[in-house]
């Protein structure tokens, strides 16, 4: 006799756990995509933002240099590239070419002239040639 109640209340004690549990889970599923989602759009903000410039490199940035010079291409100033290539990173050169620097001057590389950069200190001048010698290597 106790067996035939015992049935359907089995079944609907299934059939609720059942629902129940379906919703939870469907729940659990779309806070997981969120999380997801939120952790590709943190990747995006700012990528490479933990390589650092160099202070010539900042230097340089700040100054009007890439308008003649480019990493790569000779522009109306050699590449900077080539200057790596032409100078050894001694202290005789470093000198030399933060001198150049400051004061403008041709005939390294052609007839054109790069222009005199009378505002920018000696101890300046010798960081971006530390940059520029360091370029390819
Ligand atoms: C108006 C264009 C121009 C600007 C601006 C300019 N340069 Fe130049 N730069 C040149 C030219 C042209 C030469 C090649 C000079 C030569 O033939 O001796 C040159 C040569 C150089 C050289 C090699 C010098 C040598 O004797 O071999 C260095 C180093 C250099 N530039 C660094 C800089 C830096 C650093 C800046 C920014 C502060 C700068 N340049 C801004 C045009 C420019």
């Amino acid at each position: 006799m106790k067996k035939r109640y015992l049935a359907p209340l089995v079944l609907t004690a299934l059939f609720f756990a059942a629902c129940g549990g379906g919703d939870k889970k469907a729940e659990q599923e779309t806070t997981k995509t969120t999380q997801e989602n939120n952790a590709v759009d943190n990747s995006m903000v700012s990528p490479g933002a933990d390589k650092p410039a160099s202070k010539g490199e900042q230097l340089m940035a700040q100054s009007d240099c890439k308008t003649c010079h480019k990493e790569e291409i000779k522009v109306i100033g050699p590449a900077l590239k080539d200057i790596a290539g032409k100078y050894p990173n001694t202290p005789e050169n470093v000198d030399k070419l933060a001198d150049k620097i400051i004061k403008g001057g041709s005939g390294n590389w052609g007839e054109v002239a790069m222009l005199p950069h009378p505002n920018v200190s000696k101890e300046d001048a010798k960081e971006m040639v530390q940059y520029i010698l360091s370029i390819g290597k």
